[in-house]
Parts: C-alpha cells; sequence; structure tokens
C-alpha cells in the first residue's frame, strides 16, 4: 500500500515537496494527463458551501482515474455525534484520500491520523493551503516562474492571504505586500512564520494598514471581504474595508500589474467590475487552476508519485 500524506497546512510541505506540487499542477495545465489513482477511492467532505475547490477535487479525482464518494454538510453520523476520530478511523479503512472542507482546523487535522488515507485541507477558518498551491501555479505559468516575484495582497488577512503568506515566502527573491484594513490583518502567527521563511529563501513580506506608496509589483491580489464559514467582529467593518477596494485607481498605481483574485468575487466591494472584467485580470484562469493544481495535490497525498525525485513533467 502506498503511503499517503496529508496537506494540511502549506508549512507541513518541504521545500521540494511544494515545488514538485507546483510544477506538476503546471504540467496538467499545460496538458499532460496521466492516471495514477485509477486504484483509489477519493472522498469529499464538504461542511461548508464551494464551486471551486469542491469541483477541482471532483473532477481532478476523476481525471486521475479515481472513484468518487461526495458527502455534504448532512450526511454523515457526525451529525448525530459520533465523533470526528471514530469517522476518521472508519473512513480511513475503506478510503485512500479524504479532502475536507471545515471552518475549524483542528476537525481537519483529526482526521490526519493515519497513513492509511491522505487527508487534503480544502479550506479551514486558519488556512486556504489549496488555493496557494493554485495560486503558485498561476504565477508560474503566467510568468514562466514564481522566484523574485512582487505581490500586493489588499484585504482582508484571511485564509487565502495565510496560506499565500506561507507559499510565497519559500520562493527565492519574492516580495509579499500585505495591505490589510486595521484590525483585519494576517494573524501575527502566520506572519512571524513567513517572515522566518522570508529570511531562509531571501524573499521578503511585510504588513501595513493603509494604502499610501504602494511598491512596484507584478501582481495585484484580493478576496471578498466576507469569507466562507467567518463573522466579522466589529460593526464598523465595511468603514475600515472601503479605502481597500482594488478599483482602476490601485490599478493605474500599479501599471505593470495583473490582478489575480481567489473567487468568488463580489463586484462592487473588494473588486469594481471593471478590474475584474478587465485586461489585467488573470482571476479565471486562477479558478481553472485550481481543477490543475488540485489533480497535483491528490497525487502527492495518494503516495503515488513515484518519490519525489521523479521529474514532475512525466507521465505515469
Ligand atoms: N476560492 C475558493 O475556495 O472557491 P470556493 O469556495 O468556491 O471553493
Amino acid at each position: 500500500m502506498p503511503n499517503r500524506r496529508h496537506l494540511i497546512s502549506l508549512d507541513d510541505l518541504d521545500d521540494d515537496d511544494l515545488s514538485w506540487i507546483v510544477r506538476r499542477g503546471a504540467w496538467y495545465a499545460s496538458g499532460g494527463h496521466a492516471e495514477p489513482l485509477r486504484d483509489d477511492i477519493v472522498a469529499l467532505l464538504f461542511r461548508n458551501t464551494s464551486t471551486r475547490t469542491r469541483t477541482a477535487f471532483s473532477a481532478g479525482a476523476l481525471r486521475l482515474g479515481a472513484r468518487l464518494i461526495t458527502y455534504g454538510p448532512d450526511d454523515l453520523q457526525l451529525n448525530t455525534g459520533e465523533t470526528t476520530g471514530d469517522t476518521a478511523a472508519v473512513l480511513s479503512r475503506m478510503v485512500d484520500v479524504l479532502v475536507v472542507r471545515s471552518a475549524n482546523g483542528e476537525e481537519v487535522r483529526e482526521y490526519a491520523t493515519s497513513s492509511r488515507m491522505g487527508v487534503v485541507n480544502a479550506m479551514s477558518a486558519a488556512e486556504h493551503p489549496t488555493q496557494a498551491l493554485a495560486d503558485l501555479t498561476t504565477m508560474s505559468r503566467h510568468f514562466g516562474a514564481v522566484d523574485g516575484l512582487r505581490v500586493l495582497y489588499v484585504g482582508e488577512g484571511n485564509n487565502t492571504a495565510s496560506a499565500l503568506c506561507l507559499g510565497l515566502t519559500r520562493f527565492p527573491g519574492t516580495e509579499l505586500h500585505l495591505r490589510t484594513p486595521p484590525g483585519y490583518g494576517v494573524a501575527p502567527s502566520f506572519v512571524e512564520r513567513a517572515e522566518l521563511l522570508a529570511k531562509a529563501s531571501d524573499a521578503r513580506i511585510e504588513q501595513r494598514h493603509d494604502m499610501d506608496d504602494l511598491p512596484e509589483v507584478d501582481v495585484v491580489y484580493t478576496t471578498r471581504w466576507q469569507t466562507t464559514g467567518t463573522t466579522k467582529p466589529t460593526a464598523d467593518w465595511r468603514v475600515r474595508f472601503a479605502p481597500f477596494q482594488v478599483n482602476q485607481a490601485v490599478m493605474d498605481r500599479c501599471p505593470a500589474a495583473v490582478f489575480m483574485h481567489d473567487l468568488p468575487a463580489h463586484r462592487g466591494e473588494e473588486v469594481t467590475a471593471e478590474v475584474l472584467d478587465g485586461p489585467a485580470s488573470i482571476a479565471f484562469d486562477q479558478a481553472e487552476n485550481k481543477f490543475h493544481s488540485g489533480r497535483s495535490v491528490l497525487e502527492w497525498c495518494s503516495g503515488r508519485t513515484g518519490g519525489k525525485d521523479l521529474d514532475p513533467c512525466l507521465t505515469r
């Protein structure tokens, strides 16, 4: 039986694994085809809504040759009081890879106790690791490499931003400029960890709570203001967020940049339609890359990569 692996946080990946997943995702995106999961069963448990991630992992599993089981939020005996530990013990005897979306990150990690079943964090309140992998794949495809890219992240310091902090700072020479509303920044634990990662790879990360003196960047990135499964602790949050809308005036201050958004979007809130639907936007390519990098993540978690030394651009 292959040794299944878990992707709960990007911090779980060493540099070789991170690089392999991004390069393998780019290979799938360029038309590469393989069915390494043809003997495997992939299960999806989504306790929150999803369009892109759920479809990417469902379609991705099928394209890799796996068979699929999907559970919605009301399907398992978890709802009648069975523990997560017992559920994990049962599923791991029948399923090869489990993809879980739950606001509760501890619950997601609790599924990842056995090497019989690989577990993918498909988004918790704290971190959205598979989004960052899709984002890195998008940057790699668009610019030819991630190394040296300069990214301006504007908006809430949410789970997508946390994952981007842990992912981008692993690539040499990158810069991540976070501009987040006061009181809604990326959690200090993620920033501090990313600062250590950045130091090791000659990268840079900084967080500010204003929109003054925007740096020269290659990418402007935002996410919607109302993150799935979360609520805002202050009543005046819209007032705090308003200066952080990405509109044409912001893009004009970053004339060489492309625009990225993890979607879903609320046009008129975090981004204007002019920007999201404009010539600089690669947001829908980014959405497609969730499918390509999702296949790469499933393959890695299944343990069917043939070893980390195998060239990710080889067919199996
Ligand atoms: N970006 C993202 O995770 O989209 P979904 O919530 O639709 O999966």
